[in-house]
């Protein structure tokens, strides 16, 4: 072959919004998937739990979060009360009537105010693909964590493999495998789906500093991407994932200078609560 025609395609830079797009509105709802794609996102990052009827909905904390949420009777969720208000023990019909997004959030002043209750992860994926379709627009793709991760409140929860398989037959009825990644902090999760269904694509999220080959040697594969904490990413780090075969996906990247040293040092991609930063980075090409 000639060179030109030898040469590797660079895909473009993955620009996830983080909990949809956590800076602009409520985290893991329906406005802020939909801000997310305003945003131009290429991926929409988001969170998954269980109900007690089975249910997968998104949400990144399994009860219902004092700082942000107010129960059916408009009172805010007391700090006392969030350990009793585990979704694993609600039906989804008892989810539902909590409102995560009018009170907005301490942390995020930017966030627009609005009523809004926790989804279904079927619901969301419905309505991002009818928008979609209905605007002519790109199609996006889904990051999606299993938190199976025990809370300070001592969930129970399923096991892991039924958590999992319950999680990929909402996604698989709506999504093809190359739409979407499964991602968690959970290497048992991560594990057993390398095992059960070696075609989906998996990200190991990493939070220690322990280094590239011992996590990989604790997970005992090799996953499409890994997605450290950015404060803990070297630039020989990104060189030796992307020597090993895998993509590079920091979290969770909100100030536009260390996104451009990222992307300056090489990963594939940004998980952001902040889209709108995002806007014009490209890769190195
Ligand atoms: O995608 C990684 C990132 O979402 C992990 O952090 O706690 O926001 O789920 P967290
Ligand atoms: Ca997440």
């Amino acid at each position: 072959c000639v060179v030109l025609s030898c040469a590797k395609v660079q895909e473009p830079l993955d620009i996830q919004g983080h909990r949809g797009a956590r800076g602009l509105m409520p985290e893991n709802s329906i406005p802020a998937f939909m801000r997310a794609l305003e945003e131009g996102v290429t991926t929409l990052e988001l969170d998954v739990v269980i109900t007690k009827d089975k249910q997968v909905v998104v949400s990144h904390d399994p009860y219902m979060l004092s700082t942000i949420c107010d129960k059916p009777n408009g009172e805010p969720v007391t700090k006392d009360e969030e350990g009793t208000l585990n979704i694993y023990e609600m039906d989804y019909a008892e989810v539902v009537g909590y409102d995560c997004g009018s009170r907005g959030n301490a942390r995020f002043p930017e966030q627009v105010k609005t009523e809004t209750a926790k989804p279904l992860l079927a619901d969301v994926i419905s309505m991002v693909e009818d928008h979609l379709k209905e605007n002519k627009k790109p199609k996006v793709n889904y990051n999606i964590e299993i938190k199976s991760v025990e809370s300070e409140y001592n969930v129970s929860q399923p096991e892991v493999d039924e958590f999992s398989e319950l999680v990929l037959s909402v996604i698989r009825e709506r999504l093809t495998n190359d739409r979407f990644t499964i991602q968690s902090f959970d290497f048992n999760v991560l594990k057993h789906l390398h095992k059960s269904n070696p075609e989906v694509h998996l990200v190991a999220l990493i939070e220690n500093a322990k280094g590239v080959e011992a996590n990989l040697e604790a997970l005992g594969f090799i996953p499409e991407v890994y997605s450290p904490y950015y404060i803990l990413l070297k630039k020989e780090d990104i060189d030796l994932i992307h020597e090993k075969g895998m993509k590079v996906i920091p979290w969770t990247v909100n100030d536009r200078k260390d996104m451009e040293r990222l992307v300056a040092d090489g990963v594939d991609g940004i998980i952001t609560d902040y889209p709108d930063r995002a806007k014009g980075l490209r890769n190195r090409g």
